[in-house]
């Protein structure tokens, strides 16, 4: 089969590999139908995360058409159409059992290599290098889905197309968890950083969950104007202006009551402290750039939350902890536990309170992937989402 390959920093490939085959019992093959680039692939791109092998199939966001399931498998079967989430739960361990899908204990076989790095290994992700299970990824025209039974949601065949539902596999579940965990109340005002596909799907989902007012942060025009169109967010070019000064003067001087950082570790900056960053990560004495973070820390009014949806892969300096205790904020990050939204969010979905589609700006063939992810990177043609098609 064809699949999309790392080869390392800023190189990956289509190339041509074995197909997948059912290796346990619990797994099914889905042949893929449709499969996005998301800001964590971006990580990988650029080399950020350790324990990347070359050869390894990318993609994490993707749905399709079971073709084989294992001997154990249940409530699947061959035709069936499927959302995968892209983290890989067991069902059965003490954090499956309490929802805590993105925490598995069973589904990293390598967990020893998160264990130095975390203390204790999170769930294995699809595509998402060794440390973190080495799963082969689904940007590709199959993909071996390990505990069938546990993750795939399934569709009827009832009329939604795959740019409709394709994002219950990550964005939309991540975005609306990071607007969950941001404790919002009715009338709050919500200040966003990212106007990504993550940022834009948890300005939705922190209007669906009662803010009054939901404030989007970034740099590239088109994004924010998707987050005033879409969103109906206020926004903030953080290259015109200081963004916590402006947040201050947007709520009467007090700060948002709920900031979320939907950047993660590529922050940009121009700020001394910013250029540090990039200088220390470059040196690699310092893995993340934590810009948005600390801004987020800082401009959050005191006893408010700070949702951390944006990933982190290892170490940051210059962390405002002295904020965070003098103000008694709360701070909720994770890995998404996917399971927990994916039918309750194909239900919004159903019932047309949202239109995940609005976020696709570009279908490529899977062919055209390495030439997605540096045009998804470099925000060129006012990049947004990438879906390929197999
Ligand atoms: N927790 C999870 O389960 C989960 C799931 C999916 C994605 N993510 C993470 O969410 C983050 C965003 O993903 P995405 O797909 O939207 O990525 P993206 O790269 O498309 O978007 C990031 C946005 O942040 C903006 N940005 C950069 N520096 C900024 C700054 N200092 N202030 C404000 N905005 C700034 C960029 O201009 C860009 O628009 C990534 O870190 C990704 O890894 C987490
Ligand atoms: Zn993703
Ligand atoms: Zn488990």
């Amino acid at each position: 089969m064809k699949a999309l390959c790392w080869y390392g920093k800023n190189d990956v490939r289509v190339e041509t590999v074995p197909d997948p085959q059912i290796i346990n019992p619990h797994d099914a093959i889905v042949k893929i139908t449709s499969t996005a680039i998301c800001g964590s692939d971006l990580h990988l791109y650029n080399g950020y995360i350790p324990t990347m092998q070359k050869g390894d199939i990318l993609g994490h966001e993707f749905m399709g058409e079971v073709v084989e399931v294992g001997k154990e498998v249940k409530k699947l079967k061959v035709g069936d159409r499927v959302v995968v989430p892209f983290t890989i739960s067991c069902g059965q361990c003490f954090f499956c059992q309490r929802e805590l899908w993105s925490l598995c204990d069973n589904s990293n076989p390598n967990a020893w290599m998160a264990e130095k790095l975390y203390g204790y290994s999170p769930s294995a992700l699809f595509g998402f290098s060794h440390m973190l299970g080495g799963y082969a990824g689904g940007q590709a025209e199959y993909a071996r889905v390990p505990f069938a039974d546990v993750g795939p949601l399934k569709l009827d065949n009832g009329g939604l197309t795959d740019d409709q539902v394709l994002f219950l596999s990550d964005i939309f579940p991540t975005g609306y968890m990071a607007a969950e965990n941001a404790n919002i109340e009715p009338g709050d005002t919500v200040a966003v950083w990212g106007a990504g596909p993550v940022g834009q799907f948890a300005i939705k989902s922190a209007y669906m969950l009662g803010a009054e007012q939901v404030i989007a942060i970034d740099r590239f025009p088109e994004r924010l104007r998707l987050a005033e169109t879409e969103g109906k967010a206020r926004t903030i070019n953080y290259e015109d202006t200081d963004v916590v000064e402006e947040l201050k003067s947007l709520t009467g001087g007090r700060g948002p009551d709920s900031c979320i950082d939907a950047v993660g570790m590529e922050a940009h900056g121009t700020s001394p402290v910013a250029m540090l960053d990039k200088a220390k990560q470059m040196a690699k004495i310092e893995t993340d750039r934590p810009n948005a973070l600390r801004e987020a820390i800082q401009a959050c009014r005191k006893g408010g939350t700070v949702s951390v949806p944006g990933v982190y892969g290892g170490f940051i300096d210059s962390m405002p902890m002295g904020a965070i205790v003098n103000k008694a904020l709360t701070l909720k990050s994770g890995q998404t536990h996917m399971q927990r939204y994916m039918r309750p969010l194909l239900e919004r979905i159903q019932n047309g309170d949202i239109e995940p589609s609005f976020i696709i700006t570009h279908h490529m063939k899977l062919e055209d992937a390495p030439n997605g992810y540096s045009m998804f990177r470099d925000k060129e043609d006012e990049c947004v989402k990438v879906v390929l098609k197999p």
